[in-house]
């Protein structure tokens, strides 16, 4: 069911489906909820699945200027608020989707049981990343979506997808083109002075789940490897067949993990592997 929810300074379009443990899905950049079906057409039939669409993006309203990835964050807090949610939940984010959580798990440590962290960075962007997402921003505004259509759906999945599925590869096309220009430069903005949340990731107490796709060029498993290694409780995952966009592009092994991460979140016994 698609919910209307009401937070300061914003309206988020908001799919609540099925009952049990919440989980939290955060989509990537410039997406919409919509990438989560797989997960959401599995999962729902044991867990409550909450899954916005973040401000700027899909059917919610638009903020023009800058979203910090703490603004998100405490967006998604207003939002379980706003859904009478008060018992912790488990929250997975892809890629921008991450670097939310980041500021999540900082910001509302105590509504947290878990962290499913897919095809995610840690570290900041270098100063030429950030002068090229300002870059874009402005020219999104000026020129529309196409140009970071242009500049992203290249990277953003495997080779291989873009052979098997042509049709997914044009909803993803179709899904930026629909997306508001003033939400992608605002979030681009954002994510440009994001915080290096690497100092703080052996702080992270409750359980993670990092998943990649094995060719996944924006946020390699190498670099997914040194993220798991310095959380505290953490499974990793290498998933085949799949590039950045990996829950979309190989669902079965994705939920397979996240389906025996969450068996094990629940009883809190968790420990590194
Ligand atoms: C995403 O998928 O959310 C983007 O790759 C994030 C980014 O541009 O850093």
């Amino acid at each position: 069911m698609l919910k209307r929810i009401d937070i300061p300074g914003a309206t988020l379009s908001v799919n609540d489906i099925g009952q049990g443990s919440p989980i939290l899905f955060v989509h990537g950049f410039p997406l919409d909820r919509t990438m989560w079906r797989e997960q959401v057409a599995d999962l729902s039939r044991d867990f409550r699945c909450v899954v916005p669409d973040l401000r700027g993006f899909g059917q919610s309203t638009v903020t023009a200027g800058k979203v910090t990835m703490e603004r998100f964050a405490d967006d998604l807090g207003e939002l379980l608020d706003a859904l009478q949610i008060t018992e912790s939940v488990v929250l997975c984010g892809l890629s921008m989707g991450g670097y939310i959580a980041w500021q999540f798990a900082r910001r509302h440590a105590a509504r947290l049981r878990g962290l499913i962290l897919c095809d995610t960075r840690a570290a900041p962007d270098s100063s030429d990343a950030a002068a090229n997402r300002l870059r874009l921003a402005d020219d999104v505004v000026s020129l529309g979506p196409e140009v970071v259509v242009k500049a992203m759906l290249p990277k953003l999945v495997a080779p291989g997808f873009k052979v098997r599925e042509p049709l997914w590869i044009e909803e993803i096309r179709q899904v930026m083109l629909a997306t508001n220009s003033h939400g992608i430069a605002a979030a681009s903005r954002g994510m440009a002075e994001r915080a290096d949340a690497r100092p703080w990731l052996a702080t992270i107490e409750c359980p993670a789940l990092v998943l990649v796709g094995e060719q996944d060029v924006i946020s390699p498993p190498a670099e997914m490897s040194e993220i798991a290694s310095a959380l505290p409780r953490s499974t990793f995952r290498v998933i085949p067949d799949a590039g950045h966009l990996a829950p979309l592009e190989n669902p079965q092994p994705v939920n397979e993990a996240i389906r025996t991460f969450l068996a094990a979140t629940s009883f809190s016994t968790t420990t590194n592997e």
